[in-house]
């Protein structure tokens, strides 16, 4: 990673693949926002009434699902990234992310823009991504429309805090 703490100057640039649907994406991309989509119709979500599915794809080929789960003490809910990540880390340690899926819809108006991951779960994210050794894609829509493509955490959070920091 950059060490940024000697640089005066840092002109930060970043790179998004944008596809025009779902359909346009490869299969295996396609049937992971397809689960991402389902996922995302389970959340917990009384409150924003906005729906989040979040699903991981692991390089032994399994699904690990997540949606946002809200709280009555609204800080005590959880992203569905984070939800799935840390359902991954929990049940599959060790094992690598190839990529997440993001879907979010609201109960309140039609989303047709990708939404993408909060800062708190690009963070999460990291963490696995840089123990891992390998990015993981980022995947992210509405509940239609375009779908936006990250290569890898580090282009949708550049500077990030990390364990060598400590
Ligand atoms: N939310 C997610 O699940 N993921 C994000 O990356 C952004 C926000 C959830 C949290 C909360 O339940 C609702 O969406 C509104 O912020």
């Amino acid at each position: 990673m950059t060490n940024t703490r000697n640089l005066k100057k840092v002109k930060i640039e970043t790179y998004l693949e944008v596809f025009e649907s779902i359909s346009e994406l490869p299969s295996i991309a396609q049937n992971l926002m397809t689960k991402a989509h389902e996922a995302r119709e389970n959340a917990y979500a009384p409150y924003s009434r906005f729906k989040v599915g979040a699903a991981l794809l692991m390089e032994s080929g399994e699904i690990i699902l997540g949606n946002n789960q809200e709280n009555a003490a609204f800080p005590s809910g959880l992203c569905a990234e984070r939800v799935a990540v840390f359902h991954a880390g929990a049940t599959h340690p060790n094992k690598k992310i190839t990529s997440i899926a993001i879907s979010a819809r609201s109960l309140n108006h039609k989303v047709t823009t990708p939404t993408p991951p909060c800062g708190a779960c690009r963070q999460s994210l990291a963490e696995y991504e840089i123990n891992q050794k390998s990015p993981i894609a980022v995947y992210f829509m509405g509940e239609s429309g375009k779908v936006a493509k990250a290569n890898s955490v580090k282009d949708l959070l550049p500077f990030i805090f990390d364990s060598s920091y400590l």
